[in-house]
């Protein structure tokens, strides 16, 4: 498939794109509340483009009680208050793409808030109303309904369903929820909810946004008859505190059902009927990669996060084994791989990656702190070699705020102030992900929370989630004239990957290299080289292009990628 692709430029900018995250509630805050917002955005789109992204993807921004910061949405088509309004967000998109930069939005179609409008009418109306039946509702086991309908736990733990109270003050029906109670699953077969989201996609690409982030895009449908987990399967699916292991390879009756596939078919040809290769990327926790080959088949989806990195040990040899494993898978359906390191729901690569875990399912390890042996400076010479990797690999990258900056896990966010519903549904076992979550330090003083918001005289403290007090070491401004700072290194693997024809989507070739080392070719004569193990010297007929950290003379150290020229 490779072979027959258009040159760079000439082929959709999704097959190739550097797409950057922007958590919204923690980018950048124009209004001085604490809380980031569209106007902090728009602030900062000199500073994206300077950083050299292609498309930037914001994390649900519509009206929303935030339980789940914002994936659980009220109204699919306005924008939360706390940050902005319509308008602003059409502004946003115009100056976005004035400087040449795409805007995906994220979309959230497996469940709402219960707080919209839908949910609240579902609640006022009877067992068997059509209202009811846009969600999830079923009578209970047991004598007297008082058992949930199955064995389901919720991925910030606990049980999938909850019962409500009917009008008439007994106890009734139960709905299911795959994550926060107040985030209740919506029923996919009912057709005023595919209607419903048709007509959202639409109204959005109407306002010119390029593409859709879908949340939990393999979840929407689940089998039929919501058949119980297997007894067998339940600690090795929900793990020992009955959080939901989304990648653990048990069939689970709840995700990824063929049905999903049809929802993309028809949402690929609402995409198409717009000009300019609008596109949608799945979040899809499926493995193995052939699993996720299917939401990007052809007449599916554009692109699918490959989360492959996030569940491989910072190994060369399991590293080799993943890529060769996603590049295979797509290349059957001709669809680009989407390189994940980062983004809002794990420890932050630089804490992993020091751990030698790029596990998912181990991402709480860090987060608890047996950290004792924890170097920043390892994860973060990890972490920078991890992206100039995935930089030179075949496809797009989505980057995830800060990681440009190197900021580490914050590990020390006081307990009464944790807000991820994942700390107190785990029975406060899990901290959850804030600590990846916290905003943006943009100048080294303290003042607006360090730099996080235009009011000067907000402290961190009043910051919706406090930044620690040695967070300004990290920020872009002591980073801005540091040639060797993580934010430059970033800047300028960017910049030469946009001109570099040979990256982007396309072929690969492997070098022959010790087995500590990953190397591969990019088109001619580009070559990229990463060191797992003790130093190596560089082959002789090469120029340096690049690298993750200063180089050694000729001799590539432990934890660094270079970019290389080498000869034909
Ligand atoms: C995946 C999102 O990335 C995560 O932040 C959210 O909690 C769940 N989906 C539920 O919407």
């Amino acid at each position: 498939m490779s072979s027959k692709l258009a040159p760079r430029g000439q082929r959709p900018w999704w097959r190739d794109a550097v797409t950057y995250q922007i958590y919204i509630r923690s980018f950048a805050d124009s209004n001085g509340d604490g809380i980031g917002d569209v106007g902090g955005i728009r602030s900062k789109l000199g500073y994206l483009k300077k950083l050299g992204v292609d498309a930037i993807w914001i994390t649900p921004w519509y009206p929303s009680p935030q339980k789940d910061h914002g994936y659980d949405v009220a109204d699919y088509l306005d924008i939360e208050p706390d940050y902005g309004t319509l308008k602003e967000g059409e502004l946003l998109i115009q100056e976005a793409h004035d400087l040449g930069i795409k805007v995906i939005i994220d979309i959230v179609p497996n469940h709402t808030s219960d707080q919209h409008k839908w949910f609240k009418e579902a609640l006022a109306s009877k067992s068997g109303s059509a209202a009811r039946d846009r969600y999830i509702f079923r009578e209970g086991k047991g004598k007297n309904g008082e058992l949930p309908p199955n064995n389901w736990q919720a991925v910030f733990g606990g049980p999938a369903w909850k019962r409500v109270t009917e009008s008439d003050g007994k106890k009734g029906q139960w709905y299911l929820h795959l994550f926060a109670v107040e985030q209740p699953d919506l029923n996919w077969e009912n057709s005023e909810v595919v209607k419903h989201f048709e007509d959202v996609l639409k109204f959005w690409l109407d306002k010119g946004v390029d593409g859709f982030r879908i949340d939990v895009a393999h979840g929407m449908f689940k089998e039929s008859g919501l058949p119980d987990v297997r007894s067998s399967w339940i600690e090795k699916i929900f793990g020992k505190n009955n959080l939901t292991r989304m990648l653990s390879p048990e069939h689970k009756p709840f995700w990824d059902q063929e049905g999903v596939h049809d929802i993309y078919r028809s949402w690929r040809k609402i995409l198409d009927s717009y000009d300019g290769d609008r596109m949608a990327v799945a979040e899809a926790w499926v493995s193995p990669a052939s699993r996720i080959a299917k939401y990007v088949r052809s007449d599916e989806l554009q692109n699918s996060f490959n989360f492959e990195m996030l569940t491989t040990l910072w190994k060369a040899d399991e590293i080799r084994e993943k890529i060769n494993n996603s590049i295979d898978a797509l290349a059957e359906v001709g669809a680009p791989t989407s390189w994940v390191f980062n983004n809002h729901d794990v420890v932050r690569s630089v804490d992993r990656l020091d751990l030698g875990l790029t596990n998912h399912g181990d991402t709480t390890f860090s987060r608890h702190g047996d950290v004792k042996k924890l170097s920043i400076v390892r994860g973060t010479l990890r972490a920078k070699s991890a992206t100039l990797m995935a930089l030179a690999l075949p496809g797009g990258i989505y980057l995830y705020q800060g990681e440009e900056l190197g900021l580490p896990e914050v590990r020390d966010i006081p307990e009464d102030r944790l807000t991820d519903p994942r700390w107190q549904m785990s029975n406060y076992k899990d901290r959850g992900r804030d600590g990846c979550r916290v905003p943006i330090p943009w100048k080294s003083s303290s003042g607006g929370a360090f730099g996080f918001s235009s009011n000067e005289n907000l402290t961190p403290q009043q910051a919706w989630l406090p930044p620690s007090s040695w967070w300004g070491k990290y920020s872009a401004e002591s980073q801005e004239s540091d040639p060797n700072s993580t934010l430059n290194v970033y800047r300028k693997a960017l910049a030469i990957r946009k001109n570099e024809a040979g990256l982007g989507d396309g072929a690969m070739e492997w070098i022959d290299a010790p087995s500590q080392v990953v190397a591969f070719k990019r088109g001619e004569d580009f070559a990229c080289y990463i060191n797992f193990g003790n130093e190596i010297e560089l082959p002789s007929n090469s120029e340096v292009l690049h690298s993750s950290a200063p180089l050694n003379g000729n001799f590539l150290p432990t934890d660094t990628a270079v970019w290389l020229r080498v000869s034909k």
